[in-house]
């Protein structure tokens, strides 16, 4: 199947191969190509240019894009979106100020999410997964990682994996698949966190592996989370196995996870929301990418990641959706881009390459995602008639997109 769309309004983010990321000042840069056309074949982008060097091109498809604007799909590179039911009641709860204890008590908080997808078959819990990954490429994600962590025992980080799996074989669209270890220390080890771990990296991580069910591993590495010494060892036993280090970092405190997930060769470090010069100097010295989670600080009323400090230090920026049932229950990128510019103070074009190209490379899938480039994957976003790619975050909360291609398929 060939598609070829025509008089695109504006072409954004057309770059030659070889970026595999962009980085402080370049981050402002968001090229593009005013009246343009693209043309993909099968699930590739071959071609693009101006509408004045068309020639005769013929595909089996054509796309008219008169007043539409087009962009790479959105790179997710951090969401949790398998888990089990939703948690409305926490949510209308929290508002009223209950304390963590009675919102526990009336099945709200992360071991009751835990308990409920140990009750939910995996059928199940792959059917509301489904749901959530049609509805987020209907959004314009077209790749996107998937982490674990919310099962809490093995047999439970298995079956979300395995749905990970199952959503991996069944979609046509990228998915990464992380094992996030635990987001809870489980009931049984409530006083013996050392025994928890011990099970994490002689049991746990071997099991994962031997599956062969995941490219990452991740762990939140914080205050009240797993301290430095326990993180370096668990990411030293995945390492061991072959699973590429993320963290969970510097989401309530700076205690020094930055430097550590770096030793370990970290492909992304997400959150910080706190963060320090130390914190900037070892990113710099590092391929890190650092990602925001600007959706999870604006559900959870939390300070947001300081993006003008990272990018204003020379620093790679990346956004993503967190998506998650606690602090995060959305997986829209387009409110992503656009709460990125309102709260952290980052121009749209910053914004749309934090969610593309960096979003990418966060997740290891520059090579081929996050940028219109010949050769690459053909992921892009058709949007409505709409003035110009900045409306786009502008106009926050409005569905401006009219359609989505992932891989060369155009989303139902
Ligand atoms: O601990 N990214 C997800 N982690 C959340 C989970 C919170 C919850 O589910 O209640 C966190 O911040
Ligand atoms: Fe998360």
């Amino acid at each position: 199947m060939s598609i070829l769309i025509t008089n695109i309004k504006q072409l954004v983010q057309t770059r030659t191969h070889g970026i595999s990321k962009v980085s402080g000042e370049e981050m402002n840069e968001l090229p593009l190509i005013e009246n343009a056309y693209l043309l993909i074949e099968h699930d590739t982008i071959v071609e693009y240019g101006s509408m004045k060097n068309i020639g005769g091109i013929i595909a089996e498809k054509t796309i008219d894009a008169t007043g539409k604007i087009v962009l790479p799909a959105w790179c997710d590179s951090h969401t949790h979106l398998v888990y089990a039911g939703s948690r409305e009641q926490e949510f209308a709860d929290k508002i009223i100020g209950l304390s963590a204890e009675e919102i526990s008590s009336r099945g709200g908080g992360i071991l009751n999410a835990a308990e409920l997808i140990k009750n939910t078959a995996e059928d199940d819990l792959y059917d509301q997964a489904v749901v959530r990954l049609k509805n987020v490429m209907q959004l314009g994600t077209g790749a996107i990682e998937i982490k674990s962590g919310y099962g809490i025992t093995l047999e439970s980080e298995l079956k979300i994996l395995r749905v990970i799996k199952r959503l991996k074989q069944d979609f046509n669209i990228l998915v990464r698949p992380t094992f996030l270890v635990s987001l809870a220390i489980p009931e049984v080890y409530k006083d013996n966190k050392a025994g928890y771990i011990d099970e994490v990296v002689n049991t746990i991580i071997p099991e994962i592996a031997r599956e062969q069910l995941v490219k990452y591993i991740d762990l939140f590495c914080d205050e009240g989370y797993f301290t430095l010494e326990e993180t370096d060892r668990i990411l030293e036993a995945g390492v061991k196995h072959s699973m590429v280090p993320k963290l969970h970092v510097n989401k309530f405190s700076a205690v020094g996870g930055v430097a550590l997930g770096i030793k370990h060769n970290a492909r992304s470090l997400d959150h910080l929301e706190q963060i320090k010069p130390k914190d900037i100097k070892a990113l710099k010295d590092s391929r890190a990418m650092p990602v925001a989670l600007p959706a999870c600080s604006y559900f959870s009323n939390a300070p947001y990641t300081p993006a003008r400090t990272i990018i204003d230090s020379g620093l790679p920026l990346a956004i993503a959706s967190d998506y998650n049932p606690g602090t995060s229950p959305s997986g829209n990128m387009n409110f992503v881009v656009s709460t990125a510019c309102i709260k952290m103070k980052m121009t749209p074009e910053e914004s749309i390459n934090a969610a593309t190209i960096n979003g990418a490379y966060a997740m290891g899938a520059h090579k081929m995602f996050g940028s219109i480039t010949r050769g690459k994957k053909a992921n892009v976003i058709i949007t409505k008639e709409i003035p110009d790619y900045k409306y786009l975050p502008y106009a926050f909360g409005e569905n401006n997109i009219d359609t989505v291609i992932i891989n060369g398929i155009i989303v139902e």
